[in-house]
């Protein structure tokens, strides 16, 4: 099925020769979506026709990865007015979309954007508005992550021409196309570096607990012809030491206006490991990842997920059925916390739309001069773990 969203020469994607984005209205007037809880064993999509579909869709990571987390609330809004225009609705699916995941800065922001677009527009207006606003939310984010990459691929090539040898790349979780509307962020610079014939290899962190590594990223980096390599989440920093990778390249789900960037839980490691190897640290990420009023990562909500994503797993079996089995005794409690922050500090740069800057605030500021940060007295988020954090 062919993606209707924008020219064909404007889209990464090609899954058995076909290319696609990561979500696309419908007919029916609902929306599609590729449906991330079945890869890398099938390759199937799933419709969304109401709010509370998009909203279960966010939470239970059918779709996931920060861009799209916000591109499905801004159709999750066109959904929910398509059935009920009235303020009273609005004012719902805001709340509700808003509660599905704490963490992912762009979830907030795309929210914010269908609630300007929407402001004094009449009732019987709304549906169009709606599905105007989301699908240029869509088109900016396929646009900003083309954009990352073209930045990025110069940091690649840099490497390239000065040693040549291909770069051994390292990321960790999934920051590909699957998790944006096309391209991805920390992917980007690597397919840009790929299609225009600089040697290019991806050591690929599984990501546990939910795999988004070895499930998605292993995925999409096949299916684009990317050579890459499939590695535990802990021996990142054994390959370091070796002298096995040239650069870590990760995403961010939120990063504050001093630039401490979180993102999936292990990042972290991956930042101190790499500065006691002295290899360069970036995150690539949109301007929509940027929370202006937080200047402390301390203060990014980390959101908590159901321990059994921890206690099982899923895979497929030699009959070809897949199936998900408990890993963990059945007494022992587990905690899973679904990110970390990495502070400025072990961040070498970070890789925009606008540009390569330093992770810090003059250096955000010197790329988004008309974005000034909110210097308000630090406040408390309120932590969505608290319940079961040590
Ligand atoms: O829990 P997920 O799968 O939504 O987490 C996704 C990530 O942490 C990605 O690395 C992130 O969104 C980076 S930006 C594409």
């Amino acid at each position: 099925m062919p993606a209707p969203n924008g020219p064909i020469a404007s889209c990464s994607v090609k899954i058995s020769g076909v290319h696609y984005r990561t979500i696309w209205p419908i007919a029916t007037g609902g929306v599609r979506v590729i449906d991330q809880s079945r890869l890398p064993f099938e390759f199937a999509t799933v419709d969304l026709q109401t709010l509370e579909d998009a909203a279960g869709a966010i939470r239970t990571m059918v779709v996931r990865g920060a861009p799209l987390i916000g591109a499905t609330a801004a159709y999750g809004i066109a959904l929910a007015v398509r059935h009920d225009a009235s303020d009273a609705r609005l004012d719902e699916a805001e709340r509700v979309l808003q509660a599905t995941r704490p963490t992912a800065h762009n979830l907030t922001w795309a929210l914010t954007r269908m609630r300007r677009a929407l402001e004094g527009v009449l009732e019987e207006d709304r549906v169009a508005v709606a599905f105007g606003e989301a699908a240029r939310i869509c088109d900016a984010d396929v646009e900003q992550c083309r954009s990352i990459g073209q930045h990025g691929v110069e940091l690649i090539r840099s490497r390239f021409e000065s040693t040549g040898h291909p770069v051994n790349v390292l990321t960790h979780c999934n920051a590909g196309w699957l998790a944006c509307v096309d391209w991805g962020t920390a992917l980007s610079p690597i397919y840009a570096a790929h299609d225009t014939g600089i040697a290019v290899h991806v050591w690929v962190d599984e990501t546990r607990p939910r795999n988004q590594g070895a499930a998605l990223t292993a995925f999409e980096l096949a299916a684009h012809g990317v050579p890459h390599t499939v590695v535990a989440d802990n021996l990142g920093g054994h390959l370091m030491q070796r002298g096995r990778v040239d650069m870590v390249i990760v995403g961010s789900d939120r990063t504050t206006a001093a630039g401490d960037v979180c993102n999936k839980v292990g990042t972290y490691l991956k930042a101190l490991a790499a500065w006691d190897n002295g290899i360069p640290f970036y995150a690539a990420l949109p301007a929509s990842t940027i929370d202006w009023s937080l200047e402390r990562g301390d203060d990014i909500p980390i959101e908590e997920r159901p321990a059994e994503e921890l206690t099982h797993i899923a895979g497929r079996t030699s009959r070809g059925t897949v199936e998900t089995v408990r890993v963990v005794p059945e007494t022992s409690p587990a905690l899973n916390l679904a990110f970390d922050v990495t502070p400025a500090r072990l961040v070498t740069a970070l890789i925009t739309e606008r540009g390569v800057c330093a992770a810090s605030r003059a250096g955000l500021q010197g790329l988004y001069p008309d974005r000034q940060a909110l210097r308000q007295a630090p406040r408390q988020a309120p932590r969505a773990s608290s319940a079961s954090t040590p």
